[in-house]
């Protein structure tokens, strides 16, 4: 079957993220989060879990439409 994700050779679409461990799951308090917080979904952040614009160069390289979840109080 074709590559879901990102990286074309392995299907993988985590490249770099805590790589250690056999699952990425993360908690966010939402008592933490001000009025709204960008959450990555492309998996290319330095700041993970949250957006640092990363997903625009890979959007560019991949043609894909990837962006974040912007999670906002009211
Ligand atoms: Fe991943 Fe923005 S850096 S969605």
């Amino acid at each position: 079957p074709a590559a879901r994700c990102s990286d074309k050779k392995s299907g993988l679409c985590n490249s770099l993220i805590r790589k250690n461990e056999a699952k990425v799951v993360t908690m966010v308090d939402v008592e933490d989060i001000a009025d709204k917080a960008a959450f990555c979904r492309c998996w290319k952040t330095k700041n993970w879990p949250y957006c640092d614009g990363s997903h625009a160069e890979h959007n560019k390289v991949t043609g894909d439409n990837v962006g974040p979840i912007v999670v906002k109080r009211n």
